[in-house]
C-alpha cells in the first residue's frame, strides 16, 4: 500500500505540543508496514501565534492548512490572553480555521474501556458497554452566527443562534450515514419547547429521517439530554446536536469515559478534515510530561480512518489504545480519581511513556496482521 498525506500539524499552546508528539510517534509506526510517506508540517497557532506573529492564526498557517490533505490540532488557549476581546483571543485562531477548512460535522466519541471504568465517576454498571457518538454541528449557531456583540457602553450584551434547512440536514446526514455503521439510533437534542432554531432542526432532522428507515430517531431536549447522559449512557447510540449544545454535552459525555484527556474528535465533511482532542491546552499541568496523549491518539486513529482511507488500521490503532490500558498503564489522570488499593497496581506513566507503550501495542497489531497476510 502506497500512502502520501501531508499533515499539517498545529501544536497550539499548553499541552497541546505534548501530546501532538505522541500522535506523530504513532503514526509514524505505519512507515515499518507501508510504503508511508507521511509528512508532518508543524505551523503556530492560538496563542503561540500571538506571541510570535500577532496573529491567532497566521496566513502562512491557513495556507499551510488549506494545502493539506489533514490537519492536526493539539489545543489553544492560554490564561495570559484571558484578557483580549473576543475576535483576538487564542479560540479565534481556532474558529477562524474551522470555517475555512469547512468541515460542519464533528465527531466525538465517547467509549466506556473496561480497564479505566473505575475512572468514571458514574457507577461502573451505568456506565459498562457505553459508546456514544456525539454529531456536533461545527459552523452555525450562536458561534458564528451574526448579529453579536456589546450596546451601548457595554452594560448590554447579545448573541443570535441562527441556523439554515441546508446547515441542518448535512450534518444530520453525516449523524445517520454513521448510524448504519453503528446500532442505527440517532438521538436528536434540541430545545424545541423554547427555540425556533430548535423547531427548525426538529423539523428538519425529521425530513432527514425519512431517507433513513433503518435508523431509529429520537428528539430529546438537551436539559434531559444532559440527565440521560449521566444516568442511562448505554441508551445513546449517535448523539446530533447543534454546535453550542454539542460543546457542552461532549465534555459531559468525558464522564462516561473517566477522563476528557481520552477523547478524540474528527471534524469532516469540508475542504480539509481537521483531527483534535477534545480536551483542551489545560495550562496548569502543561510542560509537566504528565497529559495524556490518548485523545491525540484517538484523533490520530481518527485521521486513519477519514482521511488516509486505512480503516483496518484505525481499528487496530483503537484496540491499541485499549490494550495499553488492559495492560494497566496509566498516566495521572487515569489513575487520581481511584481511591482504591487497586489504583498501586497500575503503572503511572509519563506522556511520552504512554505514547511509546502505543507505538509498541500498534505495532504488535500491525505485526499480527502481516503475519496472518503471509499465512
Ligand atoms: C472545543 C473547544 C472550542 C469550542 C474552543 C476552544 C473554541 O471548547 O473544541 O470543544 O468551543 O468549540
Ligand atoms: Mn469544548
Amino acid at each position: 500500500m502506497r500512502i502520501k498525506m501531508k499533515i499539517t500539524m498545529l501544536p497550539g499552546d499548553g499541552v497541546g505540543p505534548e501530546v501532538c508528539r505522541e500522535a506523530v510517534r504513532v503514526l509514524k509506526t505505519l512507515n515499518h508496514y507501508y510504503d508511508c510517506d507521511f509528512q508532518f508540517d508543524e505551523k503556530p497557532i492560538g496563542g503561540a501565534a500571538i506571541r510570535e506573529h500577532d496573529n491567532p492564526l497566521p496566513d502562512a498557517t491557513l495556507q499551510a492548512c488549506l494545502k493539506s490533505d489533514a490537519v492536526f490540532l493539539g489545543a489553544v488557549g492560554a490564561p495570559e490572553f484571558d484578557h483580549l476581546s473576543s475576535q483576538l483571543r487564542p479560540e479565534a485562531g481556532l474558529l477562524r480555521l474551522r470555517t475555512a477548512l469547512g468541515g460542519f460535522a464533528n465527531l466525538r466519541p465517547a467509549i466506556s474501556y473496561p480497564a479505566i471504568a473505575d475512572c468514571s465517576p458514574l457507577r461502573e454498571s451505568r456506565v459498562k458497554g457505553a459508546d456514544v457518538l456525539t454529531v456536533r454541528e461545527l459552523l452555525g449557531g450562536m458561534y458564528f452566527s451574526e448579529p453579536r456583540g456589546f450596546g451601548p457602553e457595554r452594560e448590554s450584551a447579545f448573541n443570535t443562534m441562527r441556523y439554515t434547512i441546508p446547515e441542518i440536514e448535512r450534518v444530520a446526514r453525516v449523524a445517520f450515514d454513521l448510524a448504519r455503521t453503528r446500532r442505527k439510533i440517532v438521538t436528536s437534542v434540541d430545545k424545541a419547547n423554547v427555540l425556533e432554531t430548535s423547531q427548525l432542526w426538529r423539523n428538519t432532522v425529521n425530513a432527514v429521517a425519512q431517507e433513513y428507515p433503518d435508523v431509529k430517531l429520537d428528539h430529546m431536549y438537551v436539559d434531559a439530554c444532559a440527565m440521560h447522559l449521566i444516568t442511562t449512557p448505554t441508551r445513546f447510540d449517535v448523539l446530533l446536536t447543534e454546535n453550542l449544545f454539542g460543546d457542552i454535552l461532549s465534555d459531559e459525555s468525558a464522564a462516561i469515559t473517566g477522563s476528557l484527556g481520552m477523547l478524540g474528535s474528527a471534524t469532516i465533511g469540508g475542504k480539509v478534515n481537521l483531527y483534535e482532542p477534545v480536551h483542551g491546552s489545560a495550562p496548569d499541568i502543561a510542560g509537566k510530561g504528565i497529559a495524556n496523549p490518548l485523545g491525540a491518539i484517538a484523533s490520530a486513529a481518527m485521521l486513519l480512518r477519514h482521511s488516509a482511507d486505512m480503516p483496518q488500521e484505525a481499528d487496530d490503532l483503537e484496540e491499541a489504545i485499549n490494550d495499553v490500558l488492559e495492560a494497566g498503564h496509566r498516566t495521572a489522570d487515569l489513575i487520581e480519581p481511584i481511591k482504591t488499593a487497586l489504583a498501586a497496581k497500575r503503572h503511572l506513566a509519563s506522556t511520552s511513556e504512554m505514547g511509546k507503550q502505543v507505538e509498541r501495542a500498534f505495532a504488535a497489531r500491525l505485526d499480527g496482521r502481516f503475519a496472518y497476510h503471509a499465512v
